[in-house]
């Protein structure tokens, strides 16, 4: 039988929905934080195959989650751009930042296959060890996002700079953009190749910009992204996460091509139901808060998420990343009342 996973990217039921979670690897389980200590840095643990598989393996081990993915960050792109990428404990991403065409001028692709390589063996090794009813999820950022934190040089809350150089510069801001594109398609390309069923394409940021630069700036470079990608793997399902796109989802949902959508936690499963593309698979879209506080109200929660996209094929997600302080319990309780063991 096919992987549940796969099956409902293309286009099918299946009742209980799959399920696996953004953010499945990482800081609330004990068990990657004793791997983050071994490993030293957030970057190696990324940069050396025998860690990331690691990892990526832990929460399947746990959990039995339909789908795993691959341990990485969307900002190995910009770190094998040639930028200066960091992580540094209570802060997160640190970069220097790119903030005009001068300054993206010296990024380049020629070294981006090899600092990603260990990336790719990664993936090589999780698709022989992960069993036949797991799926192995490859992702990039959006050209956007990357940018966001390429210009910003860190987490921002304004999106000042970032914006600044994009309506300012557009020229020379859609360089950058087109450097990315051209990464990105790389990336994901090389993912498949080396073996993942599936591709996530993360836009954190989408939430940020006015509708026309919407346009410009994710819907545009993520079709180009889809379609490159495609040029090489036609079947490869593709799954956008325009987070925060509110109104824009189903404009997102045509025009990009992608196959599937993610549903950030604040959009209501009613209104994408009637407007998103007839047919088109959605992933989503638990409010990550309610593994917090888990329960009643939990569960209440996804029996009215898995009710309200019946009519649909649906991979059960959260809308947004695992917090750090969620609980290893809850999470085992979420997914055993989706799949009725309780
Ligand atoms: O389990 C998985 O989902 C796979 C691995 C994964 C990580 N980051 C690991 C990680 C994935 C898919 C990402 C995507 C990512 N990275 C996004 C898009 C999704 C989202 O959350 O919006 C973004 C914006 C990033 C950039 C990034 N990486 C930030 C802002 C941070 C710091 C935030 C934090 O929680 O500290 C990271 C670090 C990061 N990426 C961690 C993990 C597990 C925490 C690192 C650690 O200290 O161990």
């Amino acid at each position: 039988m096919a992987k549940p996973f796969l099956e409902v990217l293309s286009g099918e039921r299946r009742d209980p929905p799959p399920i696996w979670l953004m953010r499945q690897a990482g800081r609330y389980l004990p068990e990657y934080r004793q791997s983050r200590k071994r490993a030293g840095g957030f970057l190696d643990l990324c940069y050396t195959p025998e860690f990331a598989v690691e990892v990526t393996l832990q929460p399947i081990e746990r959990y039995g989650f339909d789908a795993a993915i691959l341990f990485s960050d969307i900002l190995v792109v910009p770190d094998g751009l040639g930028q200066d990428v960091s992580f540094v404990e209570g802060t997160g991403p640190v970069l220097t930042p790119v903030r005009d065409a001068d300054q993206a001028a010296v990024l380049s692709m020629a070294g981006l296959d090899e600092v990603l390589a260990p990336v790719y063996e990664a993936v090589r090794r999780l698709s022989v060890q992960l069993g036949d009813q797991t799926a192995l999820i490859g992702f990039a950022g959006a050209p956007w996002t990357v940018a966001c934190y390429m210009v910003e040089g860190r987490t921002t809350r304004d999106f000042h700079e970032v914006k600044s150089f994009s309506y300012g510069d557009p020229e020379g801001f859609g360089k950058l953009m087109d450097l990315l594109v051209e990464a990105t398609v790389s990336h994901l390309s090389a993912q498949v190749a080396a073996g993942v069923d599936a591709l996530q394409i993360f836009e954190s940021h989408a939430g940020v910009l006015p509708a026309a630069e919407f346009e410009t700036w994710v819907i545009d470079p993520i079709r180009r992204v889809v379609e490159g990608v495609r040029a090489q793997w036609p079947k490869i399902p593709i799954i956008g996460f325009p987070r925060g796109a509110g109104p824009m989802y189903p404009v997102f949902a045509k025009k990009t091509g992608v196959t599937a959508v993610s549903l950030d936690t604040s959009v209501p499963l009613a209104w994408a139901m009637d407007t998103l593309p007839s047919g088109m698979p959605v992933q989503g879209n638990i409010d990550p808060v309610y593994l917090l506080t888990g329960g009643d109200g939990m569960v209440r929660s996804v029996d009215r998420i898995v009710d309200a996209c019946r009519d649909r094929p649906h991979i059960f997600n959260l809308g947004h990343g695992v917090d750090k302080h969620t609980d290893t319990e809850t999470v085992a309780q979420l997914v055993s009342h989706l799949r009725k063991n309780v």
